[in-house]
């Protein structure tokens, strides 16, 4: 079920485990994303899926486990992220509100202008994110993410709370982007539909690791949503 055998390029995790307290946040997750793949993580809520893009951006550190990138000993810390390639949306809307889109984009990256306009929002670059709909304060966040020109980008429930057309456009974006993509979403047909592999977490324990046909028949996956939902 787990991807332990060390790849020589991209990112790999190594029986990861994070702990809060008495709570196990990731219990030994190992996963290999070789470079330009599309990566699902996906799971019921408080599965660890913001732990883990959390460990991979070295804002919680993990307790057993280690990472590599390119096959060296990766230590990420954040302030160091952008020096590795690596980029993240935050759930929800990450914006800082003092601050037009414009210089919230340029917070990332110098190229600011060419992300706005790649998301579609360059005509909103001097008015206050908090002011603009939701589904454009999400492209403008992930127009903070695309400016730094990652290799790997971490789309933390990029589609959530968008409409169907909002999606479909995301859907676009993530196709077209020659970017590796650790995706974490709720939205099962954007999932399917764009991810090469998928990890499934559930209490922090990855129960299912696959192709989407495979995932979506695993009735393991099944019973962790149902058990969810009941
Ligand atoms: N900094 C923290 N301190 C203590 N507990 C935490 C911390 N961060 C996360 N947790 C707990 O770890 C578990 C996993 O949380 P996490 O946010 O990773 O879940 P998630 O899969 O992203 O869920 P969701 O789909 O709701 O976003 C939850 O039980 C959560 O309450
Ligand atoms: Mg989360």
């Amino acid at each position: 079920m787990s991807t332990s055998t060390a790849s020589t390029t991209g990112l790999a995790l190594e029986h990861l485990t994070v702990r809060f307290g008495g709570l196990t946040a990731l219990d030994d997750v190992s996963l290999q994303v070789p470079p330009g793949r599309v990566v699902g993580i996906i799971g019921p809520n408080g599965a660890g899926k913001t732990t883990l893009f959390n460990v991979v951006c070295g804002f919680v550190r993990h307790n057993g486990g280690a990472m590599t990138l390119d096959g060296r000993p990766f230590r990420p810390r954040p302030h160091h992220l952008a020096r590795h390639g690596i980029a993240r949306t935050l759930q929800g809307v990450g914006q800082f509100n003092g601050m037009t889109v414009l210089e919230n984009v340029l917070v990332g990256g110098k190229n600011a202008k060419g992300a706005l306009e790649r998301c579609g929002v360059a005509e909103h670059a001097h008015e206050l994110p908090g002011r603009l709909p939701y589904a454009l304060r999400k492209r403008v966040e992930l127009a903070r993410a695309l400016v730094a020109e990652p290799r790997i980008l971490l789309l933390d429930e990029p589609a959530g709370g968008l409409d169907a057309d909002e999606i479909a456009w995301l859907e676009g974006l993530i196709r077209e982007l020659d970017t590796t993509i650790l995706l974490v979403e709720h939205h099962m047909d954007l999932v399917m539909a764009v991810c090469d592999e998928i990890l499934v977490l559930d209490f922090g324990k990855p129960i299912a690791i696959g192709p989407p046909d495979q995932i979506k028949d695993d009735p393991a996956v099944a019973d962790a949503y149902l058990g969810a939902a009941a």
